[in-house]
Formats: structure tokens, C-alpha cells, sequence
């Protein structure tokens, strides 16, 4: 009996330096604003109707979805949210400097390419690299990153030319030092027979307040204009952009299987490919890490980040089309929500990845969000986790393998060792 009772104490004081340990990951004032992390305090909200069009018309048909009602909504989420972004560069060129040389002991052929995105090659231009499994006898399908470092920082591979990145002060520095990023193991997708490739975002544009005077943006701006429309794209647009630009060179390249590309980012780069996703048809697959507010988790759930906290001046407008920050105050009549960006990919494979201490990112908001837009990937006939689905626990697998699927891991707001091996996973039966 007494050995229960000191177990049982000593059970409480994990469980509460655990509950202490969590809560330093909940920051309690942003930017002026509280957050939320109470479940009972979340508010009541009623979504805007995914099936229904601008004229009150049902959707019925995928004929109807994809005619009118998706064009509706991607106009919707680009004019509220993410903004207009260009075409395709006319000037744009590829300089393949690094054409396909053995790495990892001839385990992959590694190319490296500078995307020009204008015809002045001077400035405005993204490095990407590119690995192909060796042992591949056709074109490959193949992950494309999106990352906050310089490639050669994620990437054991002494071949690798040493890229330039922004540093705190808002200056362009060579990539020489290590980075908190982490590395990222490649040698897995290539066992896998899928080919790998990467791009550091702040080669489209820099990541603070004010970075457009650096970034790709800048080269649209009309004469005179100081700033982007209300309608016209932030950073996240750009960094999407970014990808689609990726994209056309690997349209090119005989190797890859342009059809199979699969978009994986994380946090704001988790925003990024879905905005890119879904925006790109020509993107087969988005998996999409920890992406929060702004991302696939409801906006009208007050709960972690709102759109308040992430579209004040002082932190990420930015990164919005300006317009993002007018429904800061009236979320609830916003005509947009997170829902209809996940439906937005269907009936393209959609992974989202969160976990189970982000609270900041609001995992259940996102889980919430597959749910809503669920009925759009069955109405074309594909799995997704039905509408009275429980949201699983840490770990829990059961909503991963759907062509919208789901899944939370243990721990915060990252991508683990282990969620690579599920995307792969998840990328080998739906890539
Ligand atoms: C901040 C921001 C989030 C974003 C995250 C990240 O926390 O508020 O919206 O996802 O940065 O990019 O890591």
C-alpha cells in the first residue's frame, strides 16, 4: 500500500514537471495579444461551406468542384490570404553547373543548378540541388524541400557548393557554419528509389519585415510602387513561387519524372508547399509539417497562433498579401479558413504532420481542418478520414496512410527521424 502511495506521489511530480515543462512551450502574450490554450475557450464558429457555391448552389459533381467551385476558393484564399504572384519569367534560365557527378558512394548521381530568375544574372537566382538514385533505370519520382539553410549545412556531402544565406542582421553571408537546422539524412529516399531535391527559400526571398527590397517580389513592383498591393503576394507566395520555378527546371531534366514530385516543407515552409500545392497543379503530392495558423489549423478555433498574433505588423504580415490582416479582428466573417486550402489539393495526395506539444501551432485545429475537408476527397471517390473520426493520439498512425491523411507525433514543433520514414512510406504508395 505504501509503496502504491510514494508511486502514485511520485507519478504526480513527473506528470507536473512534464505539465511545467509543456507550458514553457505555450507563449501566454504575443505581440500585444493573449493566446488561448483552453479547450473551453476556443469560441463556437460555423465554417463557410466548402460544397456550396458563391450563388448558393450545392456541389455535387467533381465536374462542378473542379469548374466552379475550386476556382472560386483559390481566388478566395489567394485575394485574402497568400496574394497574386507572376507567371512564369520569360527571362528565366538554368545554369547546370554540377551535371551529374557520383556521391554517397555511387549511391546517387548529384546534380547542381542556379535558377536565373531574370535575365540579368547578377542577382535573383536559386540554387537547387538534385539527387537521383544511381541505380535507377527510368525517370524517378522524386521529394522536393524547401529549407531554411543552404544545402550544403543539411547535407553531408563534400561535392556540395557553399551557398549564402541572410543572416540576423538582414545581411547576405556565405553558408560556412553550421546551422541549428540539423541535417537531413538523403541516403534514405534515395534506398527508396525516390530522387531528393532542395532549395534554401531565402534565395526568393528573405524571411523579416522589409526583406521584399532584397527578395524577388521587388522585381515587380510597378515604377513608383513602394509596397505590394493589398492583393498582391507576401513571402510565403514568393517562397512558393520559388518552388514552381524548381519545378520547371525538373520538367527538363530527363531523369526525373516531373509528374511524380512530391513538395515537403515545415512551419512557414509548411504554408509555403501548400500554397504551392495547391496553387501548382503540376505538383502530384504536398506534405506539409507543423504549418499552424496561416497553414491547414482552422483559423476561427482561438486557440495557440491566430491570425491576430501571426498578421501584426510587428511579427509576419509579410508574409500575407496585406488583405490577410484586415480579418485579424472578424475572423468569424472572414469568407475564407484552413479547410478550404487542404480541400483546395483534392484529389492530389495531401500528408499533414504535427505534434502533440506544438500547442503554438494548434495540431487539433489542423486535425479538425482534415476533417472538414474530407467530404471534397471523397467526393472524388478518395480516402480521407471520415466525419466522425477521432483525433488520434501521439503516434497513432491509423489517418496517415489516406490520400488526405493525418498524423500527430510525440514531441513539438518539428520534423523527427522517424516522420521521414513515414513520408516515405506515405510517398511510396501515393507518389
Ligand atoms: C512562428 C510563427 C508560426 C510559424 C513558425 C515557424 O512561430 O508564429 O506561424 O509557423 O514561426 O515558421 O517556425
Amino acid at each position: 500500500m505504501k509503496i502504491n502511495l510514494l508511486l502514485a506521489a511520485l507519478i504526480c511530480v513527473c506528470a507536473d514537471a512534464i505539465a511545467q515543462q509543456q507550458a514553457a512551450n505555450r507563449p501566454t502574450v504575443v505581440a500585444g495579444f493573449a493566446v488561448n490554450y483552453a479547450e473551453d475557450s476556443v469560441g463556437t464558429y460555423t465554417l463557410p461551406a466548402l460544397l456550396k457555391t458563391s450563388d448558393g448552389k450545392p456541389v455535387t459533381t467533381t465536374k462542378q468542384w473542379t469548374e466552379k467551385r475550386r476556382p472560386e476558393l483559390l481566388q478566395l484564399v489567394e485575394q485574402n490570404q497568400f496574394g497574386k504572384m507572376p507567371p512564369r519569367p520569360n527571362d528565366m534560365t538554368f545554369h547546370v553547373f554540377d551535371k551529374g557527378t557520383p556521391a554517397f558512394n555511387g549511391k546517387a548521381i548529384r546534380k547542381q543548378i542556379t535558377v536565373y530568375f531574370k535575365k540579368d544574372t547578377s542577382g535573383h537566382k536559386m540554387n537547387l540541388l538534385i539527387y537521383i538514385p544511381a541505380a535507377a533505370t527510368k525517370p524517378v519520382p522524386l521529394l522536393l524541400n524547401i529549407s531554411f539553410a543552404a544545402y550544403n549545412q543539411i547535407i553531408d556531402d563534400p561535392g556540395l557548393r557553399v551557398g549564402e544565406i541572410w543572416n540576423k542582421e538582414g545581411k547576405k553571408i556565405k553558408a560556412d557554419k553550421p546551422t541549428p537546422f540539423g541535417k537531413l539524412n538523403v541516403e534514405q529516399f534515395l534506398d527508396a528509389g525516390i530522387g531528393f531535391a532542395t532549395v534554401y527559400y531565402g534565395d526568393i526571398e528573405p524571411d523579416f519585415k522589409d526583406g521584399i527590397q532584397y527578395g524577388i517580389r521587388k522585381t515587380y513592383l510597378k515604377p513608383g510602387q513602394a509596397e505590394t498591393a493589398t492583393d498582391e503576394w507576401g513571402a510565403i507566395a514568393a517562397w512558393s513561387w520559388g518552388l514552381s520555378r524548381a519545378l520547371d527546371y525538373l520538367e527538363t531534366d530527363r531523369q526525373v519524372d516531373a509528374k511524380r514530385v512530391a513538395l515537403q516543407g515545415a512551419s512557414r515552409l509548411g504554408k509555403t508547399v501548400l500554397w504551392a500545392g495547391v496553387r501548382d497543379p503540376r505538383f502530384k503530392m504536398v506534405i506539409a509539417s507543423i504549418s499552424g495558423e496561416g497553414g491547414a489549423a482552422l483559423s476561427r478555433r482561438n486557440y495557440g497562433e491566430t491570425i491576430r498574433h501571426i498578421s501584426d505588423p510587428s511579427r509576419y504580415l509579410y508574409q500575407f498579401a496585406p488583405n490577410y490582416h484586415s480579418w485579424a479582428d472578424k475572423v468569424n466573417s472572414m469568407p475564407i479558413d484552413a479547410h478550404m486550402l487542404v480541400a483546395l489539393m483534392a484529389p492530389r495526395p495531401l500528408l499533414l504532420q504535427t505534434g502533440s506539444t506544438d500547442y503554438w501551432s494548434d495540431p487539433k485545429g489542423e486535425f479538425l481542418s482534415v476533417v472538414a475537408a474530407a467530404p471534397v476527397y471523397r467526393l472524388f471517390g478518395e480516402t480521407a478520414p471520415a466525419a466522425n473520426a477521432a483525433m488520434p493520439v501521439a503516434g497513432d498512425t491509423s489517418l496517415l496512410m489516406n490520400h488526405l491523411g493525418y498524423y500527430m507525433h510525440e514531441g513539438g514543433h518539428t520534423v523527427l527521424p522517424e516522420d521521414w520514414k513515414l513520408f516515405i512510406g506515405y510517398m511510396q504508395k501515393y507518389l
